[in-house]
């Protein structure tokens, strides 16, 4: 008998096959548990700037999701006819974690016939999302305590998909000080599988602890877990306020690479992540396509960081924080190119 038997789990599957046998189920677990794209997901951290795109997104694609932060899923933010529960979780606590990790998902929940057992997917957006909010040892006990809990629980609850948000400050350069060099990249583009990646600052530590101990279980428990370095989050509304400075005076956006995610777009990363299985452990930079800037690449790099090399040839208007990888593996195709949204 298998572990998840024993522990009187079902799989998604059999939450299907029963449901769509019983019909006094409300409507909306009937409709939802229906859908062949049905995923339960739990999404850590979806109150905050990105998961307030990324659920609905996730929304919309037909999965189902928990919310588990310490504040309230903003309610203006869901599409129409879509909920999402939040339970209040401090998922520094390791108890909170399990327990919330093996919960349901909404009142509506106690009408199954039977617990619907471990969620498909977990997402873990949940962190301190900078440094500075609290003093440095809370970020990173908070950053790297929540990380591990959720990526244990999950695994040891059975659960064969987990993305976790790591940061596009552990290239180094983002919260970094001092001397040129130190400020600077090493080389272009930066990319997932080769760059030595070595931040000075305690968020981003706290963010490359992170993607160790999701290696680490990977190995250990021979599930998926992929790594989300997620570059600067633009919400809709941030375009036309923000792209004229950074567009207008670039300078102001080297800690950011010249690059960023768009939150909706952030939201079709979640997605093609947990459709795509048996990757087993691997890091994807999360962010759009093009440069930030109203030159192209090869030209910009030229003329404003003549001493970092460049190691390929890159695409015309490619972005340094380059998503090659989540295009060519996970299939990403940018909707909310910035210039939709601002015009030089
Ligand atoms: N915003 C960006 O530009 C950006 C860039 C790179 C990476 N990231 C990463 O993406 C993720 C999401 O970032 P964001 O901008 O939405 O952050 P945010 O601060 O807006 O949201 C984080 C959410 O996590 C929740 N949370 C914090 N600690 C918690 C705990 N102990 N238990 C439960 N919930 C807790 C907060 O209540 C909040 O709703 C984070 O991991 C962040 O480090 C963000």
């Amino acid at each position: 008998m298998g572990r998840r038997r024993s522990l009187n789990f079902c799989p998604a599957s059999d939450v299907l096959n029963l449901t769509r046998s019983i019909s006094f189920l409300p409507d909306p677990i009937q409709s939802s548990m229906s859908q062949s794209a049905l995923k339960r997901i739990v999404f850590t951290g979806g109150s905050g700037k990105a998961g307030r795109y990324a659920i609905p997104y996730l929304l919309q694609q037909g999965h189902s999701i928990l919310n588990l932060d310490l504040t309230p899923f903003p309610e203006d933010h869901l599409p129409p006819g879509k909920s999402v529960y939040t339970m209040r979780t401090d998922l520094s606590d390791s108890g909170q974690t399990f327990n919330a990790l093996s919960s349901l998902f909404n009142m509506s929940e106690f009408s199954l016939p039977k617990h619907p057992g471990s969620p498909d997917a977990v997402i873990h957006f949940a962190a301190c999302a900078r440094n500075m909010i609290v003093p440095d040892n809370e970020t990173f006990r908070l950053n790297t305590m929540s990380t591990y809990n959720v990526v244990e629980a999950a695994s040891k609850l059975g659960v064969k998909k987990i993305i976790i948000a790591s940061s596009e400050t552990v290239y180094g350069a983002c919260f970094s000080q001092g001397r040129d060099e130190d400020i600077s990249y090493h080389s272009f583009p930066l990319e997932e599988d080769t760059y030595d990646v070595d931040p000075m600052d305690t968020y981003a530590c706290s963010k490359l602890c992170g993607e160790r101990i999701a290696r680490t279980f990977a190995r250990r428990f021979n599930n998926d877990i992929y790594v989300l370095r997620i570059g600067n989050v633009i919400e809709p509304h941030e375009y036309a306020r923000d792209f004229p400075k950074h567009v207008g005076q670039p300078a102001t956006r080297k800690r950011n690479a010249w690059s960023y995610v768009d939150a909706r777009d952030l939201g079709q990363i979640c997605d093609l992540a947990v459709k795509k299985d048996g990757l087993g452990f691997q890091v994807f930079n999360a962010t759009n396509d093009t440069i930030t800037t109203s030159v192209p690449t090869k030209k910009f790099l030229e003329e404003n960081e003549p001493k970092t090399v460049v190691t390929r040839e890159m695409g015309e208007w490619e972005a340094p924080l380059s998503n090659r990888k989540i295009r060519e593996v996970l299939g990403f195709r940018e909707e909310h190119d910035w210039r939709k949204y601002y015009k030089p």
